[in-house]
């Protein structure tokens, strides 16, 4: 058994660790989940992968008790508080991720599963049920709401003196599928590579400002284009889709705005926070200086990458520490997650499904709440 080490790495005198089993071995769990565990208290007793070489290696490598090759074997065998979801399409194309977290809620565990977690809101209602009727959650990893400076972003929105939400802009490197190329998952790789990259900037308009209620969008010959949302809260919200972009161009942009306040995330790492304020005295055309008052002006926050610290690691900025560390912190306590829970998951898919409509009209996303609803394939 591994030896409980704090986020110093100091050895514990007791040892105050959840239990967790890891479902997938593959590329992204590799380089960014497994290696966070180290760094919360979570005692790695067991991994699978359909792949019995990798889950064998994996549980060498990091540190767990025993491998497995069906979840529901770990599941039956193992006595677990949780258990992390990395895996990825299923043979019918089809993300595998709820379905999984149901399995393991069932089993009596929390679930942590990877994005995107399913292409179907009737898929995560089924899933919202098993959780309510088994008293076990599921928080998905969509790690934008957990980036340092979009969490900063965040809270700064809720200031008093930012005055609210009026309106948000996202911009992210991906494009919209013509509508010939929406058919199944498995058949449309460009269907694929959206419900897998949509889930990013979606979930941050979501972290901000909830549920939107309508949606218009337009593409052009690259994909590329502009989506404008309406939320429920009454803000108003554009996506730009910048498919057509330099490779090496920087992917997103979020700006927050308030009344009389906005703040700005370039990179996912540089935030400017434009407090309440104004320019220099005299009035327009009267005055010889740009600068205003200290206590308006703006502020800035960016990293600097001179030292050893855990802040400076893409671990932390990029929200996969946060994401694992706060679905840890909740198993502990036995209480739900505060965010990125099942019915933000709903909301995101929700999204997803609206953009399968044709493009030039407004889409009211209330449509999907009927009971009578069915997506695109039928279930
Ligand atoms: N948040 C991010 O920054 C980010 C980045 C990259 C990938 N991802 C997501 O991570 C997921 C995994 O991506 P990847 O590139 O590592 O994929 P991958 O194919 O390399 O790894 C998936 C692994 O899961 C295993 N697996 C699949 N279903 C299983 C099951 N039911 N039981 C046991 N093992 C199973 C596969 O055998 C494979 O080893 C994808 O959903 C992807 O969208 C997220």
């Amino acid at each position: 058994m591994s030896i409980p080490l704090d986020i110093f790495g100091r050895p514990m005198d007791r040892d105050e660790r959840i239990r967790v089993g890891f479902i997938g071995c593959g590329g992204h769990a590799f380089r960014n989940v497994y290696p966070v565990l180290r760094f919360t208290p979570t005692r790695l007793v067991a991994t699978c992968d359909f792949d019995a070489q990798r889950a064998e290696a994996f549980a060498k490598t990091f540190g767990a008790e025993r491998h497995y090759t069906s979840h529901l074997e770990m599941l039956e065998r193992e006595d677990l508080d949780a258990v992390l979801i990395v895996t990825n399409y299923d043979s019918y194309g089809e993300p595998s991720h709820v379905r999984l977290a149901m399995d393991c809620m069932e089993a009596g565990c929390h679930a942590y599963t990877e994005k995107p977690p399913s292409s179907s809101s009737e898929e995560i209602r089924r899933a919202m049920e098993v959780s309510e009727r088994t008293g076990k959650f599921t928080l998905v990893g969509f790690k934008k709401c957990f980036f340092t400076a979009n969490e900063k972003a965040h809270e700064i929105s809720r200031y008093e003196e930012f005055g609210g939400i009026t309106s948000i802009s996202v911009r992210y490197p991906q494009g919209i599928p013509a509508q010939e190329q929406k058919g199944s998952l498995k058949e449309n790789p460009a269907l694929i590579s959206f419900l897998d990259h949509l889930c990013h900037p979606a979930s941050i308009l979501n972290y901000f400002c909830g549920p939107v209620r309508t949606l218009f969008y337009r593409r052009n010959s690259c994909g590329g284009g502009f989506a404008m949302l309406e939320f429920a809260s009454g803000a108003i919200g554009s996506l730009h889709f910048t498919a057509g972009q330099s490779g090496t161009s920087l992917l997103e942009r979020l700006e927050v705005v308030g009344l009389g306040a906005n703040v700005v995330v370039e990179n996912g790492i540089k935030l400017t926070y434009y407090r309440p304020g104004g320019r220099g005295p005299g009035g327009y055309g009267g005055s010889p200086s740009f600068i205003g008052d200290d206590a308006g002006a703006p502020l800035y926050w960016e990293p600097e990458f001179s030292l050893g610290q855990l802040y400076n690691k893409g671990l932390f900025m990029l929200g996969y520490y946060g994401e694992v560390a706060h679905f840890v912190d909740c198993v502990k306590q036995d209480r739900p997650p505060e965010k990125c829970g099942l019915r933000d998951a709903l909301e995101i898919t929700k999204l997803y499904e609206a953009f399968l409509q044709p493009e030039g009209r407004v889409i009211e996303l209330s449509w999907l709440e009927r009971p009578d609803h069915h997506n695109h394939r039928g279930f």
